[in-house]
């Protein structure tokens, strides 16, 4: 059992996580993703099609700290987070709103400390007590990120670069803008508090089996709004060649903070 500082006791529970998300802080009963879409990540990272990119964060400059303490926030099923503890010595900590993504991540990851919470409110995390924190593709809190992070302290981003999944949002017939802006998006978001350090890009092919693309589709909501048509007649290609593309940020706390 943990207990936080207004006295109030919290169960570890058997996988091994704690879930600090109180009824307040959450607008339904199972909040962020669910647990079609968590395993539908799960087997799509185990199926090695982001690879590359778990490479790319996990060999990043950042983490070439001795005894290092990284927070990933909007960590999902735990595959990057996960990776990090495997590789380097230190305290890592791994939140996520979601109860199932969270249950998932502390059964196969055991180095890590798992927690259900809403990273998008107060953060259960002390003051100035993480060098790294890591945020892919999941919701940013920079003024809490700020207060969370030591003074020389970065923090890693990664949203879809240009052309992402692009010829999978063609078959989708799915018209939303391109993601050019993201990066520029993220960067304005988490000023004043954060500086743009590093900024670069990942871009690589990668043929898809039928089952991979259907769990991208099943992990990825903005998919869900194609038409039935669009999705059935992917769901029935044997393979597909997409353009995987992420764009990695390193930002620091902006001096003063
Ligand atoms: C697209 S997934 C990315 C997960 C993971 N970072 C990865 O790349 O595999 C976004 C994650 O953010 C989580 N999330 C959404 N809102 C959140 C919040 N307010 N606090 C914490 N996690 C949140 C979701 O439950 C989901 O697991």
């Amino acid at each position: 059992m943990v207990g936080c500082a207004n006295g109030h006791p919290f169960n570890v529970a058997k996988e091994g996580y704690v879930n600090l998300l109180l009824s307040h802080q959450r607008k339904s009963k199972n909040p962020g993703d669910d647990a079609e879409m968590i395993k539908a990540r799960r087997r799509f990272f185990d199926s090695g099609a982001f690879a590359p990119l778990s490479d790319r964060i996990s060999n990043s400059a950042i983490f070439q700290r001795p005894d290092i303490a990284v927070l990933d926030c909007g960590c999902g099923e735990g595959h990057f987070l996960g990776a990090l503890s495997e590789q380097y010595e230190g305290f890592f900590c791994g939140i996520d709103i979601s109860k199932k993504a969270v249950q998932l991540a502390s059964k196969r990851h055991k180095r890590a400390a798992w927690v259900v919470a809403n990273g998008m409110r107060d953060i259960p995390i002390a003051d100035a007590s993480m060098d790294v924190i890591i945020s892919i593709l999941a919701p940013r809190n920079p003024l809490e990120f700020s207060r969370i992070l030591k003074p020389n302290g970065a923090l890693l981003i990664g949203v879809p670069g240009p052309n992402h999944l692009i010829q999978l949002r063609k078959q989708l017939q799915f018209t939303a803008a391109d993601f050019n802006e993201k990066a520029d998006e993220a960067t304005v978001k988490c000023s004043p508090q954060f500086i743009e350090n590093h900024r670069e890009q990942l871009s690589y092919e990668q043929t898809l089996s039928q089952e991979q693309i259907a769990d991208l589709i099943q992990m990825t909501p903005i998919f869900w709004r194609s038409s039935h048509e669009a999705k059935a007649a992917v769901m029935k290609l044997d393979q597909l060649m997409v353009s995987i593309s992420f764009t990695l940020l390193t930002l620091m706390p902006a001096q003063g903070d």
